[in-house]
């Protein structure tokens, strides 16, 4: 019997940016686990089509090879599949026989679909054809603040994973926002003026403005472990 509270709606909803992340609780590979759990943390929750297939392992053991550098930006990592425990814990049994990687971070299940649904995962009128990677990043407060949707075919990039995450934490501390392919160590943006006085402050600058709306500024702080903190491991 689930004890997922009845109120928010079963319907397919539409998550939103920088509002509270849907709630969850359920069996994980590790007992139980709820969102409350991961308060004060950073969370990686990511949501696979099936056990014993091959593109998931490949993403299982990417996220376990990296899980240090997650671990060194105060992030915890959560997988979960429509799949029992039981098929989890047997197939983690066999990625450590064959790839010599232990998972360690908790796999949920969600045989019930209860979660998948609650995080957008399965449409409605879903026939089984629809397995979809969900990527969800959540935010010490509990708000949902980046999701990603990869089709089944498409193993995900744990080093773009962790680019995304860096860059939030970048973004929340010093104030700035990130560009394309922006990896730590790099210069960020300073988010646009607002005012008439902040636009013509920018123009007398000869460092890092190039017009009124784009000022780029050194981000003062390193990466919090070497390098941009991505690193090309392999299953
Ligand atoms: C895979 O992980 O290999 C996979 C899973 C579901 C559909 C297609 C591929």
């Amino acid at each position: 019997m689930s004890t997922i509270p009845q109120h928010q709606d079963e319907q397919m909803p539409l998550l939103r940016l920088n509002a509270p992340a849907p709630y969850f609780e359920g069996h994980s590979t590790q007992g139980r686990v709820r969102l409350s759990d991961f308060a004060g943390k950073w969370l990686v929750f990511f949501a696979y089509p099936a056990d014993f297939t091959p593109v998931c392992a490949s993403e299982l053991v990417g996220f376990e090879h990296h899980a240090d550098q997650f671990a060194a930006l105060e992030c915890r990592l959560l997988g979960l599949s429509v799949d029992s425990v039981y098929s989890h814990l047997a197939w983690c049994e066999s990625l450590r026989e064959h790839f010599g990687v232990s998972i360690d971070f908790p796999i949920m299940e969600d045989v019930s679909l209860q979660i998948s649904r609650r995080y957008g995962m399965v449409h409605p009128r879903d026939q089984g054809e629809g397995d979809v990677r969900a990527l969800f990043v959540i935010d010490p407060r509990g708000i949902l603040r980046a999701m990603l949707y990869y089709p089944a075919s498409t193993g995900r990039s744990v080093n773009e994973v962790l680019r995304l995450l860096q860059a939030l934490q970048t973004s929340d501390r010093q104030h700035l926002v990130t560009p394309e392919g922006w990896v730590p160590g790099e210069e960020a943006i300073e988010p646009a003026p607002q005012t008439l006085a902040a636009t013509e402050a920018r123009s007398g600058l000869n460092y890092g403005c190039v017009d009124w709306y784009p000022y780029m500024r050194s981000v003062s702080e390193g990466p919090k472990f070497g390098g941009s903190g991505v690193s090309n491991a392999k299953l």
